[in-house]
């Protein structure tokens, strides 16, 4: 299930010209592993038609322009000059938490007084502290929060989103924010992919009885969201301080029987072996900053991707950042994501953590942007109509203002996306 905004507006058909580098990031069935995640479909001078919501043609511009179906439509046609500027999928965060009301501005002061984020989550911060907020909002209140946060994403070249629920912690707070995030993509032009994380940390209501809290979980929340046709997936975070390897794989198995995709936070902070979360065929495993050799393995051998999360290291200030050569190299499917979140990831810019992924991760640009589209789109299970430019997959193409695809990593903290144009509609910097 995925929630799309109810525009009635019959889709134009639009013509993108003038396209200096194209990246297709075509040839997309399986998620892209070892030396093919380089493989982004370049093309220089390109073209693309889109109608009807859909890319009807993507290749060099002469062949788009002596297409059969554009000589007898022209006059239906839109032309777009992209003026020598890169256009490539629109960006898929596989990984947000946009359901909070409040900055987090006392952890972040107590982390640049030298204070670590298991230090300040054990202490009664962290995650607890975005509850109260959440708790007192109405759901309206909620669902604006979260279309900030859309909005924003969307001006950085981002179009389809996964978004969490996880800072309210009781049946009625989770439920009310995932009907927030089903509000805010009623507003948004972009494609979202609703999850609910519940388990994401003990609430205090139930210190002392996590057993207590993961079944009222497993029992009540999740077959009431799967009811209400609320998310696609369950997500729990498995961690030393939130849930255990079994109370993980409980939640994981719950999420199974009541027609729910999983994914999982993993490997965070400290080592969990993978062996039970992987039999519940999670979509993803993610963070994944502290690995065994053995489930690096197993994971290759899967259709699980490993999204990977730096600026979550980037703004916990780590030395350390997940080990994405390591993981590429052996045959896992990367993604990257922005993890946006009040705690560790305060940023909407998928832009901002591509770049991080090649100055930290050293992935190169190329792979870093075929993790955040074509291997984010299978991380979500949205392959067959998102993160790439090919005949018949939604029209969702991201216009950036620089001359080569590898300015998109180069240039950080720099905005340079200017145009998106989703489902084949005009969505963002057009008058
Ligand atoms: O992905 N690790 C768990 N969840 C978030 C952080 C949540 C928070 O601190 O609010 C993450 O980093
Ligand atoms: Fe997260």
């Amino acid at each position: 299930m995925i929630l799309m905004s109810r525009s009635s507006k019959l889709s134009p058909y639009l013509l993108l010209t003038n396209i200096g580098h194209l990246l297709t990031l075509r040839g997309s069935a399986r998620p892209r592993r070892g030396p093919v995640l380089r493989e982004i479909g370049l093309i220089e001078g390109a073209a693309v038609l889109c109608g009807g919501g859909k890319i009807i043609a993507a290749a060099a511009e002469p062949e788009i322009l002596s297409h059969p179906w554009l000589r007898r439509n022209k006059r239906k046609v839109e032309e777009v000059d992209c003026r020598g500027g890169v256009v490539l999928p629109g960006l898929i965060d596989c990984h947000t938490h946009p359901v909070f009301t409040n900055p987090r501005l006392v952890d972040f002061e107590k982390r640049i007084g030298g204070a670590t984020y298991e230090e300040i989550l054990a202490a009664g911060g962290g995650i607890r502290s975005s509850l109260v907020g959440v708790r007192q909002a109405s759901r309206a209140e909620l669902s604006a929060r979260v279309l900030d946060a859309f909005q924003a994403m969307l001006a950085h070249g981002t179009s389809t989103v996964e978004a969490k629920s996880g800072y309210g912690l009781t049946v009625e707070d989770e439920i009310k924010s995932l009907e927030a995030v089903r509000d805010a993509a009623r507003h948004w032009p972009g494609t979202v992919v609703p999850t609910l994380l519940a388990a994401h940390l003990v609430p205090p209501e139930y210190a002392g009885k996590p057993d207590a809290y993961v079944d009222l979980v497993c029992d009540r929340l999740i077959p009431q969201v799967a009811r209400k046709k609320l998310a696609s997936y369950v997500d729990v975070f498995c961690e030393r301080g939130a849930f255990t390897l079994p109370q993980s794989e409980k939640i994981l198995a719950a999420a199974r029987r009541n027609g729910l995709g999983t994914r999982a936070h993993v490997c965070q902070f400290t080592p969990s072996e993978l062996e039970g979360l992987l039999a519940h065929k999670p979509a993803s495993l993610d963070h994944m900053d502290c690995v065994g050799d053995e489930d690096v393995a197993a994971l290759a051998r899967q259709e699980t991707v490993a999204v990977l999360l730096p600026g979550a290291n980037y703004f916990l200030g780590n030395k350390e950042y997940p080990n994405a050569r390591r993981l590429i190299d052996a045959g896992v499917a990367v993604a990257l994501a922005t993890d946006y979140n009040p705690g560790t990831a305060p940023t909407p810019s998928l832009p901002f953590v591509i770049s991080a992924a090649c100055t930290h991760m050293k992935m190169t640009p190329a792979e870093a942007i075929a993790a955040a589209t074509i291997n984010a789109a299978h991380a979500l299970g949205l392959q067959d109509r998102k993160g790439s430019i090919e005949a018949g997959k939604d029209a969702d193409l991201a216009v950036f203002d620089v001359a080569d695809h590898r300015e998109i990593a180069y240039w950080f903290a720099w905005n340079r996306c200017v145009q998106m144009i989703v489902c084949g509609q005009k969505a963002m910097g057009w008058e």
